[in-house]
């Protein structure tokens, strides 16, 4: 695949330089159907400067054995958290280490129905020959049963209870039926999918969404819970934002180097809006809506954006204010409002040029 002019290429083919490295290095013992042993697929994820490979996933290198494990039994996996946990990143990360392909994904909403997980039908050919595997389009779920990769499933509570239950047999038996193939011209053995070795799903559940508590018993039975939580250190958090924020904008043809004591105020901000708490545990004003570090990210790129293109420098605490608005209050009044108690009366307790210049910068709120 070309990467160029890709905004944001898969993980196997960001990372194919490593993927390729650990393959070759690789001595351990693989679970059947794997591209890589288990700890090789670890370090993929969690790094190791010695072998030249980045971390790319910050947390509990617990978390990520045991979500291994699981992909190496025949239960599924099931990431739940918080928004912004990079609960899809780590999903993403997993696949690519198992299987050397993160792209089997089924993205989970109110309309997904069966045919995008399991399969549908060309219907021109279903016309023209009838059911067979030529008319056959297959979905991520047969795909990955087939081919013995691991299939993503991203916002599984967002779908009808109905079509979530269709994980259930090609988890517990490990087949998937197309009864329509059935009494067909392959005398039926098209008509039984059976799961190769190095299947098996991750699916993604956010708390905010409606809960994992509806999904069906049957189904929650079939998979091991693991949570993600938010970054608890806060250096490990602000090195986090830099050094994501810093790709970005070097994506973006960006050469400023944003400045640390900068992105301390930022992601400090980011974490009392969150928690509720100031860094001192005092209690304060906690925000609606979601104040990840996936938003925090996704800000500290914007306010590098906003120095360079308008005024060829770093980004300053004037710019946080200005962008904010619109990614942390959108159109919530009341956050709008807890956002400018923060700036007023927060922002002025804290020592350093640059709260001064972020309690300084209020007026740059709306309304
Ligand atoms: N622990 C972490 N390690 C690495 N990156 C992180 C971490 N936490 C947040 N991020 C940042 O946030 C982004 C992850 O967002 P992602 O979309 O994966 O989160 P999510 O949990 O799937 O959110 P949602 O529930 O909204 O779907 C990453 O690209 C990264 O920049
Ligand atoms: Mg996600």
């Amino acid at each position: 695949m070309s990467v160029d002019g890709l905004q944001r290429p898969p993980a196997e083919v960001r990372f194919a330089g490593e993927l390729a490295a650990l393959r070759d290095g690789d001595t351990g013992d693989r679970p059947p159907g794997w591209a890589l042993s288990l700890r090789a697929a670890r370090t993929f994820i969690l790094g190791d400067q010695k072998a030249g490979i980045t971390r790319k996933f910050v947390g509990d290198p617990s978390l990520i054995d045991r979500a291994l494990i699981s992909l190496a039994t025949s239960r599924g996996l099931m990431l739940v958290g918080e928004p912004g946990t990079a609960k899809s990143l780590l999903s993403e990360l997993l696949a690519a280490a198992v299987s050397g392909d993160s792209t089997l994904t089924i993205q989970g909403g109110a309309a997904t129905t069966e045919d995008q997980i399991k399969y549908g039908w060309n219907y021109a050919l279903l016309v023209a020959d009838g059911p067979s595997t030529r008319s056959l389009v297959p979905a991520p779920l047969l795909r990955g049963m087939a081919e013995g990769r691991v299939v993503r499933f991203e916002e599984i509570t967002r779908c009808p209870l109905e079509v979530q239950d269709c994980l259930l047999s090609p988890l517990s038996d490990r087949v998937l039926a197309v009864p329509e193939l059935a009494g067909t011209d392959t005398g039926g053995t098209d008509s039984m999918v059976f799961a190769r070795d190095g299947f098996n799903v991750i699916a993604t559940a956010n708390t905010r969404d409606r809960g994992v508590n509806e999904m069906s018993a049957a189904l929650k039975r079939r998979f091991n819970f693991e949570t993600v939580f938010p970054i608890a250190d806060f250096d490990t958090e602000v090195s986090l934002v830099a050094q994501e924020a810093g790709a970005l904008l070097h994506r973006s043809g960006v050469t400023a180097e944003q400045r640390r004591d900068v992105l301390e105020v930022l992601v400090t901000t980011f974490r009392e809006l969150r928690t509720g708490r100031t860094g001192k545990g005092d209690a304060m004003e906690r925000m609606t809506a979601v104040m990840s570090t996936a938003e925090a990210v996704s800000v500290a790129h914007a306010v590098g954006l906003r120095g360079w293109f308008l005024r060829r420098e770093p980004g300053t605490p004037a710019d946080i204010v200005s962008c904010l608005a619109g990614t942390a209050a959108k159109d919530n009044p009341d956050d709008l409002a807890k956002l400018r108690r923060y700036l007023e009366q927060e922002a002025p307790r804290r020592a350093g040029e640059q709260w001064k210049a972020l309690h300084a910068a209020r007026h740059l709120l709306p309304g």
